[in-house]
């Protein structure tokens, strides 16, 4: 029942990837998908150099002999780095699929078609989706509104995206935004994705490095508790509401400056505060799916959980009750 294109062309169990995520999305986690049969992204830009990024895959071959991924995020940062270099660092670690994501990678693609990896492009609508098809993407990963982090300017559900980008596209498409549990997994197969992506799903597990004090924020936290920042700059990104990210509403409305704006955003303070648990003090990506999660299990437990949930929804649905 979840053997997909994807699931062939990844190597991997279950159709289940965990979204790349900065700071959070570690060797311990990547690793804990990739045992448990899904497929880990690991954030490449979590590294300040490339050189750390090679450890940390090191790292997590330590700790698994399954496949796994490499996600490089190409929107503007304040930290500009070379990217040539992380993909190389992760091709030369025998890394054998790299997700990009934020821009199109037309200008790597040569890189990656040469390092023989599989490259996944995520996008958050159709038009960026069949782009990524023509350049030569082996599979696409399409969010929806509902996304923790960035899901683009229009707007669009995951419900009415997926079978958009379904239509439009000859390769696999991923399915990302608003998926937590079986029956998403099972949504998102019957709109026809081949893959199902979750971020905030994982961030509430065991083997995620984030504070308890944040933890157990977002496990009260309701399907109203998020909301959209960044928009004035045309980079919306969907966080935790909390009065820091209300505090940067107000200066959007106001008409803030990019040059205002960016400390605020800023990559290191956002890791002083997951790492601290401050959450008054820095914005925290998490989407609306964070309604339906008030458990903290083990990666394998979430895995698993959904595996059994999806082939009892499977059954009832194929007998019709
Ligand atoms: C805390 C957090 C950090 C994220 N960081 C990144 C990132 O660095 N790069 C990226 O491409 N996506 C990032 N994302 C997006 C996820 O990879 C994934 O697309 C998203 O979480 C899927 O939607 P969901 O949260 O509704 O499951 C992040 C998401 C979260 C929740």
């Amino acid at each position: 029942m979840f053997k997909t294109r994807i699931t062939e062309l990844f190597g991997i169990k279950y159709p289940i990837i965990q979204g790349a995520m900065m700071w959070l999305s570690r060797a311990e986690m990547v690793a804990a998908v990739a045992n448990a049969g899904g497929l880990g992204i690991m954030a490449a830009l979590t590294f300040p150099t490339a050189r750390e990024l090679r450890e940390e895959i090191r790292k997590t071959r330590s700790l698994t002999d399954k496949p796994f991924a490499v996600n490089i995020t190409l929107l503007p940062t304040m930290r500009p780095r070379n990217l040539e270099e992380y993909i190389d660092a992760a091709i030369e670690e025998g890394v054998t699929i790299i997700e990009t994501a934020g821009q199109n990678p037309r200008q790597y693609m040569k890189q990656l078609r040469e390092g023989g990896v599989k490259v996944m492009h995520k996008v958050a609508s159709v038009k960026a989706a069949k782009t990524a098809e023509r350049i030569g993407v082996d599979a696409v990963t399409i969010v929806g509104f509902e996304e923790g982090g960035n899901p683009g300017l229009d707007d669009v559900t995951t419900m009415v995206l997926v079978p958009r980008a379904v239509d439009a596209l000859e390769i696999p498409v991923i399915a990302g935004g608003g998926i937590g549990d079986g029956r998403g997994l099972m949504a998102v197969l019957a709109l026809g994705a081949e893959g199902a992506l979750m971020g905030t799903r994982f961030m509430l597990s065991r083997e995620c490095p984030l504070h308890p004090n944040i933890k157990q924020r977002l496990l009260e936290a309701s399907e109203k508790d998020t909301l959209m920042i960044m928009r004035s700059i045309n980079n919306p990104e969907r966080v935790v509401a909390t009065d820091f990210a209300r505090r940067i509403l107000e200066m959007e409305k106001k008409g803030t400056t990019l040059e205002e704006l960016l400390p605020m955003i800023d990559g290191r303070r956002q890791k002083q505060a997951l790492d601290k648990g401050e959450s008054s003090q820095a914005i925290i990506p998490c989407g609306q799916v964070v309604g339906l999660i008030d458990d903290l299990p083990t990666i394998k437990e979430i895995i698993d959980g959904i595996i059994k949930d999806a082939r009892i929804i499977g059954k009832r649905l194929s007998e019709g009750g």
